[in-house]
């Protein structure tokens, strides 16, 4: 199982105080030394943490690959029509959410994200679509053609108890569903070194996008090493 390095909050704290550091370059490189397998980044609209520069210097810069999330909305797809990351992940902005709260609707948004899917495939850029874990949804990435989804686990994370076990049920229903569809599964949002295990269990999910949760880690313990220890646990609980 992989692990992409979410780096949004590495400018979070670059943004706190307008300086130039820490660099998001340098937080790239060292996640990949340490073990990531792609390196996530969001432009906001509101740019309130990566910047649109930030982009055009990491991108020749990375190793492995750059995952790019992004609003389904035309200024973002120019951008990345420009930049041609390796992947597109489209998801949901709203400004004045702290982050990243639900899916993608699909069924209410099907004709506009099937034609930026499309035009970002044409460009060579592989989309993913971030979607709760429905079969609704997922049905329609099918109809998309769109070959990649990542599921949002930021309800199993946030909840305790009986939901929290029926979340990952729902996550695992939708895992084996997609898989068998023939669909590439990532997953991510609101995970962290003490509930990704039963995550990483679910073997068919290909890539965990981790960003938050990391960067808190390395305050105590160093950006590489956070890096390395959620890889390591990740490895561990995928094979067991
Ligand atoms: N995946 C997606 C699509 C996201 O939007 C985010 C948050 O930017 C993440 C993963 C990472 O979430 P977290 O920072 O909670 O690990």
């Amino acid at each position: 199982m992989n692990l992409g390095v979410n780096i949004d909050h590495i400018a979070t704290i670059r943004e706190a105080r307008g300086t130039n550091y820490p660099s998001v370059l340098d937080a790239a490189t060292l996640a990949e030394k340490a073990g990531a397998n792609s390196i996530t980044l969001h432009l906001r609209e509101d740019r309130r943490h990566m910047q649109d520069n930030d982009l055009y210097e990491l991108k020749p810069l990375l190793k492995t690959k750059m995952n790019l999330e992004l609003a389904p909305v035309d200024e973002m797809v120019k951008i990345a029509l420009d930049v041609l990351p390796e992947d597109v992940c489209l998801v949901p902005e709203r400004r004045e959410e702290k982050t990243t709260e639900g899916g993608l609707d699909l069924i209410k948004k099907f004709n506009e994200i099937r034609d930026i899917s499309n035009d970002l495939t044409a460009a060579g850029v592989r989309v993913s679509l971030f979607i709760t874990p429905d079969i609704k949804q997922i049905d329609k990435v099918i109809e998309m053609n769109v070959p990649v989804i990542e599921l949002h686990t930021g309800s199993y994370a946030d909840f305790t108890g009986d939901l929290k076990e029926k979340e990952l049920f729902k996550i695992r229903q939708a895992v084996q569903y997609a898989k068998k569809e023939g669909l590439l599964v990532n997953a991510g949002h609101g995970l962290h070194y003490e509930n990704v295990q039963n995550i990483a269990r679910i073997k068919e999910i290909h890539e965990l996008n981790i960003g938050h949760a990391i960067v808190a880690k390395a305050l105590f313990i160093g950006w590489e090493n956070a890096v390395a220890e959620m890889k390591k646990i990740i490895t561990e609980y995928a094979k067991s």
